[in-house]
Order: structure tokens, then sequence, then C-alpha cells
């Protein structure tokens, strides 16, 4: 079988997670760092995106990993004019995302 990262090359691409912090987030961050994606992490609170990050950092050292606040029912979090200027830097950045 082969490798994601052999398929999907997501290098120099930011990817962003919703959820991070649970069980299938985890997984889906640990794949695209994998695949060479930056990746922010977010949850609804810091302590779960903290986690995973140290998580896929224990496995990745160099993963690139930007931890976010972002609570997918609320519009003004995720909106990128209202969102923090971290979240809206990764975004902006990210030729996957809309800036
Ligand atoms: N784990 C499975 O096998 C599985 C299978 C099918 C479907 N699902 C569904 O997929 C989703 C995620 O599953 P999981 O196992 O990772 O759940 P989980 O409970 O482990 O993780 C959910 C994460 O979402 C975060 N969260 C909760 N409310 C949020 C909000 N408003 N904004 C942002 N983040 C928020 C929580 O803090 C938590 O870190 C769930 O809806 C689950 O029902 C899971």
């Amino acid at each position: 079988m082969t490798a994601p990262s052999a398929r999907y090359d997501l290098t120099g691409r930011t990817a962003l997670v919703t959820g991070a912090g649970g069980l299938l987030g985890r997984q889906h961050v640990a794949a695209l760092v994998d695949a060479g994606a930056r990746v922010v992490v977010s949850d609804i609170g810091m302590a779960q995106a903290d986690a995973t990050i140290a998580a896929v950092m224990e496995i990745v050292p160099a993963a690139d990993l930007v931890p976010a606040v972002i609570d997918v029912t609320s519009q003004a979090a995720v909106s990128p004019s209202t969102s923090s200027s971290t979240t809206r830097r990764s975004i902006r950045r990210s030729p996957l995302l809309p800036a």
C-alpha cells in the first residue's frame, strides 16, 4: 500500500482542522503533517489544541503547527475578519483556504 504522504504532497500548503483536540481531529492533524502541510490546530479551547500539538510533536518534532481557538458554532469565530490575528495570518498565507 502507498503511504498517504507519497500520494498527497501538501508541502507549502496550510490546512485548518477544527475540533482538532478530539480523537478524529488529532488523527487528521497527524495525517496532514505527514503529507507536509502546515496545520492550524483549532478547538473550542486552547488546552485541547495544545494537547494535540504536544502529541503530534512527540512523533514529528519539526511539525509546523499553529494553535487556535475557534468555536465552529460562532460566526464571528470562523470569520477571517474577526478571528485571532494568528489564525488570520495562517489563513491568509494558505492557498487552500479563502483569505
Ligand atoms: N470517533 C469516531 O469513530 C467517529 C465516527 C463517526 C462520527 N464521529 C463524529 O465525528 C465528530 C468528531 O468525533 P471525535 O471522536 O473526534 O470526537 P471528540 O469528542 O473526541 O472530539 C471533538 C472535539 O471537538 C471539540 N469541540 C466541541 N465543540 C466544539 C466547537 N463548538 N467548536 C470547535 N471545537 C469543538 C471538542 O473540544 C473536542 O476536542 C463527532 O461529531 C462524532 O460524533 C466520530
